[in-house]
């Protein structure tokens, strides 16, 4: 059973010696202005904790509300977009609800199955281990710039195309490799991840922040001051917990307290099998980093290095 203690974001029950049940849900108002993209960008965003745990999303309910000013056209455009991700994740929309409220907010409640052998938590990492990401970081910076009309035509096809990549890949390369711990990147940023993964297994996570995979875009909205709040709610809240090479640039620590939408997994692995993990996304055409390793704890949970 995981249940609050440990940070996870989804529940597991254990159902019978071949089966636990993950349940897992997720909703928010619009991150961007197309209906049929922003119910596609929740729906990758509420499947990914399966995956995440190492299981596979099976049943999926709608949770939806919109004013009544709000026309049938984009309601019907939302779950649209819902629908497409929830389809290619091999998973069924078993109805939902919806009611009335000031702000549309969108996304799923979402039920998947594992082998009890196979739930991978937060909290496994072993000292040794090396972190692998599989998603750039920067979609906070990137849609808040959006908002703002600051992002080209490519530059916010790349965004969607972040926010909307099922982590259902990024799983199948991972599985066989045995990973000790993962976890997917939202709303805390790299670095809220990093510190519940590095609280749990009791060890301290050291980055490699010159590794670390970001789009180029949000350095450079970053360098501008384009930070969504929830940015400085993450650095805040991480203060006593993360500790910063003096030379880090402030734009690359912009980007990993960063709150991220549907962003990649981030998967703890013994150093032995991290090349074979990182081949294997590869073949899958996902993009996998090595950003980092586990130590000893000493001094703060999370210790970012930086070396140009
Ligand atoms: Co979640
Ligand atoms: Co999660
Ligand atoms: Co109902």
């Amino acid at each position: 059973m995981v249940g609050f203690d440990s940070s996870d974001d989804a529940a597991v029950y254990r159902i019978n010696d071949e089966t636990a049940l993950i349940q897992t849900v997720d909703f928010f108002p619009p991150i961007v202005d197309d209906p049929f993209q922003f119910g596609q960008v929740a729906a990758t965003n509420a499947l990914s904790d399966v995956w995440a745990m190492g299981g596979t999303p099976k049943i999926a309910m709608n949770l939806l509300t919109f004013p009544s000013c709000l026309s049938l056209d984009v309601v019907k455009g939302i779950l649209a977009g819902g629908y497409d991700k929830v389809q290619e994740a091999g998973a069924v929309i078993v109805g939902g609800h919806s009611i009335e409220d000031k702000e549309p907010k969108y996304g799923l409640c979402v039920a998947g199955f594992a082998r009890p052998d196979e739930i991978l938590t937060n909290s496994g990492a072993q000292i040794g281990d090396i972190l692998v990401l599989t998603k750039p970081l920067g979609t906070g910076i990137l849609s808040t710039g959006a908002k703002v009309g600051m992002l080209t035509e490519a530059e916010y096809n790349e965004m969607l195309a972040l926010m909307t990549t099922l982590n259902q890949k990024g799983q199948q390369a991972m599985l066989p490799v045995h990973p000790t711990a993962c976890t997917d990147i939202t709303g805390f940023g790299l670095l809220g991840h990093v510190k519940e993964m590095a609280e749990g297994s009791g060890h301290t996570i050291r980055l490699w922040a010159e590794k670390i995979p970001i789009v180029p875009k949000a350095l450079e909205l970053a360098r501008d001051g384009i930070i969504p709040g929830g940015a400085y709610n993450n650095r805040g809240y991480l203060a006593d917990s993360v500790q910063e090479d003096s030379s880090l640039p402030l734009e690359v620590a912009d980007v990993l307290y960063d709150p991220q939408t549907a962003g990649g997994l981030l998967i703890t692995v013994p150093e032995p099998r991290a090349a074979e993990l990182l081949s294997r996304l590869h073949d899958l055409g996902v993009p996998g980093a090595a950003i980092g390793t586990v130590e000893a704890r000493q001094g703060a949970e999370v210790q970012v290095s930086w070396r140009q």
